[in-house]
């Protein structure tokens, strides 16, 4: 994640964009009942049909029937909101709105808006793509984000089905690393879509999808609660820019399980705001690994706690585990636990960096969020020569404090043993002899930290 300084605009669009989609909302209502077929009004006013079965009570809406064509070429949007619309305020206890196998839906950028009366299934079955590219996105449209869900309690995403990104026209925009002129990487405004995007949700359900090839982030979550994503899998070239694979921020009680994700950036990254996160099962590579970060950028204040990542494999990757912060920043990363990982020839296995930058000319403050309490017990596998296998680079001024080493065996994939783990402002605990050896990490607790220079979360 590496655009946080952006994020008040993307909040500005996001807002201004969902005014613009309350209109067609609206809209859409109106067109409706003068020109939508009558099956969908007697179901506003009639007894329901016979798909409403009040002993077993679940209202199956097929896209189709809301005159989606699914050719791959016709602009289904429409037909997906109406379906939207009729789930959403449906009294039943489940209704599915169902995108049937065989076809292939385009849908523009849109806001999928609760809160609704019942629960919603959005079942996937066929595929669903945006338009393709920059040239045919409209002009009016959002660029940050293509499918949103936005004030829904009780949703599950679910199916057999693709959601294809189309994201190979948006990573050869010549405002990305090096696809400008002869390798150049041109200024300018870069927005691409994130491909799913919940927002301010809660009680959610991700099961079962295949997601390609993201313009940008695959999944976001941001200010949700109650989260259980399971069986995914998320694809997309090692060499797109910017499509970590899922991404939370300020989103608690999340489950993440057996699941696979191969990408160009962060296979899951964890923002501010985050805590009560369980990751198991899942295999990531390549890309960048699972990050905690980047948090405090512009001085920002940033805390996450109770995360843990486990029974898990990393292959081929930059990172592993890694926990990457800003200088300047405050708050606190604290109770992160590491556990049964299977590392393959990635970069940097272990990896705390307090001096996170991507400029080079950041300059050193005073002030971090502060790294305690991190477990990293049973990793083991293969590393990439190029860099030490653990580095723990903590801040000067807020050193890193408890951070305890088990069972840690980690050998090069090819070549010499690199025996140099990289501590700076490192304090801990080995519980076990490692593979390398750490003779970096500082014994006991810093003197000189005062309780209150540590910032509470
Ligand atoms: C964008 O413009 C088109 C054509 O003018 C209109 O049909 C559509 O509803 C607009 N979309 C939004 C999100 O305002
Ligand atoms: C309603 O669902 C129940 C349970 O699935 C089934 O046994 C029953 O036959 C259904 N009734 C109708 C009218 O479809
Ligand atoms: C690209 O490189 C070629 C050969 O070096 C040069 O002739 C050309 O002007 C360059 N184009 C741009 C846009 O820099
Ligand atoms: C999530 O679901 C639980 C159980 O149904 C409910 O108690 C809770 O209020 C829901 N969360 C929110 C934020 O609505
Ligand atoms: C781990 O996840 C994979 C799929 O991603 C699944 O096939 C496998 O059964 C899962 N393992 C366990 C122990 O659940
Ligand atoms: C940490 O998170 C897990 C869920 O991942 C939860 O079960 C547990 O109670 C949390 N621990 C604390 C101390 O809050
Ligand atoms: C910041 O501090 C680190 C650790 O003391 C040092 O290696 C680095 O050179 C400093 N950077 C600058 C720009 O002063
Ligand atoms: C050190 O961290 C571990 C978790 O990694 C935690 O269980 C323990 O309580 C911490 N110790 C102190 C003194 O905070």
């Amino acid at each position: 994640m590496k655009h946080s300084h952006i994020l008040p605009l993307v909040f500005c669009i996001f807002f201004s964009t969902f005014f613009l989609s309350i209109q067609a909302r609206h809209h859409s209502h109106t067109k409706q009942k003068h020109s939508h077929s009558h099956s969908h009004k007697s179901y506003e006013t009639s007894p329901p049909p016979p798909s409403q079965n009040y002993s077993n009570p679940s209202n199956i809406l097929d896209v189709r029937t809301f005159g989606a064509i699914g050719d791959g070429i016709s602009d289904d949007t429409e037909s997906f909101k109406m379906a939207w619309d009729t789930a959403c305020e449906s009294e039943l206890p489940l209704n599915t709105i169902l995108v049937p196998q065989g076809f292939s839906f385009i849908i523009q950028s849109t806001i999928f808006t609760g809160p609704c009366q019942g629960g919603l299934v959005f079942k996937v079955d066929g595929t669903v793509m945006p338009p393709d590219g920059p040239d045919s996105w409209p002009k009016n449209n959002s660029r940050h984000q293509w499918l949103v869900f936005y004030r829904i309690n009780g949703m599950s995403l679910e199916g057999s089905g693709l959601i294809n990104g189309r994201g190979q026209k948006w990573w050869d925009l010549p405002c990305k690393p090096h696809k400008g002129p002869n390798g150049t990487t041109l200024q300018g405004p870069c927005d691409s879509p994130i491909a799913i995007r919940f927002f301010m949700s809660s009680n959610l359900t991700m099961h079962g999808l295949r997601i390609e090839n993201s313009p940008q982030f695959n999944v976001r979550f941001d200010g949700c609660e109650n989260v259980h994503i399971d069986s995914i899998f998320i694809t997309a070239p090692k060499d797109s820019p910017n499509t970590d694979g899922i991404h939370i921020e300020n989103t608690n009680d999340v489950k993440i399980y057996n699941s696979l994700i191969s990408n160009g950036d962060d296979c899951v990254s964890i923002g501010s705001g985050c805590y009560d996160v369980d990751i198991k099962n899942i295999t990531c590579g390549p890309g960048h690994g699972i990050s905690i970060g980047s948090l405090g950028n512009h001085n920002s204040r940033a805390c996450v706690s109770n995360i843990t990542v486990r029974d898990s494999v990393i292959k081929f990757t930059d990172n592993g585990v890694r926990i990457k912060t800003w200088q300047g920043g405050s708050g606190s990363v604290s109770g992160v636990t590491f556990n049964n990982i299977h590392m393959e020839s990635v970069r940097n296995p272990i990896i705390i960096d307090q001096f996170y930058c991507l400029t080079k000319d950041c300059t050193n403050k005073t002030s971090a969020v502060t790294v305690s309490n991190i477990l990293y017990t049973n990793i083991k596998g293969t590393y990439d020569i190029r860099s030490p296998p653990m580095q723990f680079a903590c801040s000067d001024s807020v050193p890193c404090t408890n951070l305890t080493l088990s069972d840690i065996e980690l050998l090069p994939s090819q070549g010499d043993i690199v025996h140099d783990p990289f501590c700076w402002n490192a304090y801990g605990d080995l519980q076990t002899l490692t593979i390398p050896p750490v003779f970096c990490l500082i014994e006991g607790t810093p003197r000189f930290v005062l309780e209150n220079d540590i910032s509470h979360c």
